[in-house]
């Protein structure tokens, strides 16, 4: 089979991508008072290794407990700077850059005892039933909250990024919306369903919209997983997840982001469509893709020290060519081999490196 699939070039409004290859959001822990000038040549190499495109690490928006690390990249004052250097480097080098805005909400960093710099904030003030940490958000912190996702996405425009990715996966803050466990506010922003629990999300996706202006793809990163409980699930009908998500397209979601441990993992019994092809089926709007694509195991089996073996993507670009998605996020295979994407197209995947669980560790 071809890899052809995955080296066709791709638009969606603004953006120009040469191929279908990004590398997926990693946190490196490498930014220093937030400052992410040192990973300016770290998501280059990915570039002139033949990646189009690099999702950046989650970036904090401007609230004061967003990040849950001192060396978590910042997305609001002096770090704006830093910024403007990381994307200089990657469109110098040929390729197109999103940052990945983020807010950590109740979550904290396991094993850290570094202290944040304001309470954690968060729905309810719980990072799963049972669980509290920080305080439940006021109005005030709501209406903070969703200024800084407007500032964030005017600081996108600004400093001349292709794209723009909004954060409401993996258990963070838009997440902790979305999980009825961690929203169990009885005013308009919690509620029974799924799609009532979306609103403050929805909100956080309007203020990015409208402050990146019309023509910035907007991607929103959702999965199904978070670290409080690794097996959760939203949905259990086609017609449940286009609840869902077709609002999101309303407000101005261009691409989904999808998130899944295993790329091809079928998402409802009696088909063999994925996460992302079902996203793909049910709102007809393009699809990323991600999770252990071209590595075996996945992110948290390394996490826990299995280290993750190269493995072909024929089968990737087989189901890109019958349309289950438009874009691939590979992680640890790009952590790994920093010219993973020039690497497949010559043929020369048999040399490709391993992922250890060392190469997680923080550092660029
Ligand atoms: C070290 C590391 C840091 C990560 N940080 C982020 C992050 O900041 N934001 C995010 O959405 N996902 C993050 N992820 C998840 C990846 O984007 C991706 O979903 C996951 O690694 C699965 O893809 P893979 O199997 O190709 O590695 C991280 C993964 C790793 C390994």
């Amino acid at each position: 089979m071809s890899l052809a699939p995955l080296f066709e070039p791709f638009q969606c409004k603004s953006l120009r991508l040469r191929n279908r290859i990004a590398m997926a959001s990693m946190a490196r822990w490498a930014s220093p008072g937030g400052n992410p000038a040192a990973l300016a040549d770290f998501y280059t190499k990915r570039i002139k290794g033949g990646a189009a495109l690099v999702m950046t690490e989650g970036a904090a928006i401007n609230r004061p407990a967003s990040y849950n690390d001192p060396q978590s990249a910042r997305f609001f004052g002096p770090a704006l700077e830093g910024w403007k250097t990381v994307v200089q480097s990657v469109h110098a080098a040929g390729g197109a850059i999103a940052p990945q805005l983020w807010h950590c909400g109740a979550v904290g960093k396991k094993g850290s005892d570094w202290v944040q710099d304001g309470d954690p904030e968060s729905p309810s003030g719980l990072v799963s039933a049972g669980n509290p940490r920080g305080h439940a958000m006021t109005n005030a912190d709501l209406d903070a909250v969703l200024k800084a996702y407007s500032e964030a996405g005017a600081a996108t425009r600004t400093i001349g990024f292709d794209a723009v990715e909004v954060h409401a996966g993996h258990g963070y803050l838009l997440d902790q919306f979305l999980w009825a466990e961690t929203n169990q506010r009885s005013d308009r922003w919690g509620g029974a369903t799924l799609v009532a629990r979306s609103r403050f999300p929805l909100e956080a996706v309007r203020c990015v919209r409208a402050a990146a202006g019309p023509d910035l793809p907007l991607f929103l990163r959702i999965s199904h997983w978070k670290s409080a409980d690794l097996a959760a699930r939203y949905v259990e009908t086609p017609a449940e997840l286009e609840a869902w998500l077709m609002p999101f397209a309303k407000a101005g979601v261009d691409i989904f982001s999808v998130s899944d441990f295993h790329w091809d993992t079928p998402l409802f019994r009696n088909s063999p469509l994925s996460f992302a092809g079902w996203v793909r089926k049910v709102t007809g709007l393009p699809v990323m893709t991600c999770g252990a694509i071209g590595m075996s195991g996945d992110l948290m089996a390394t996490f826990g020290g299995e280290t993750g073996q190269p493995q072909p993507v024929d089968a990737v670009a087989r189901h890109m060519a019958d349309g289950a998605f438009d874009l691939i996020a590979v992680g640890r295979a790009l952590l790994a081999n920093p010219d993973w994407a020039d690497r497949i197209r010559n043929g020369a995947a048999a040399d490709l490196a391993p992922c250890t669980p060392q190469l997680l560790a923080p550092g660029v």
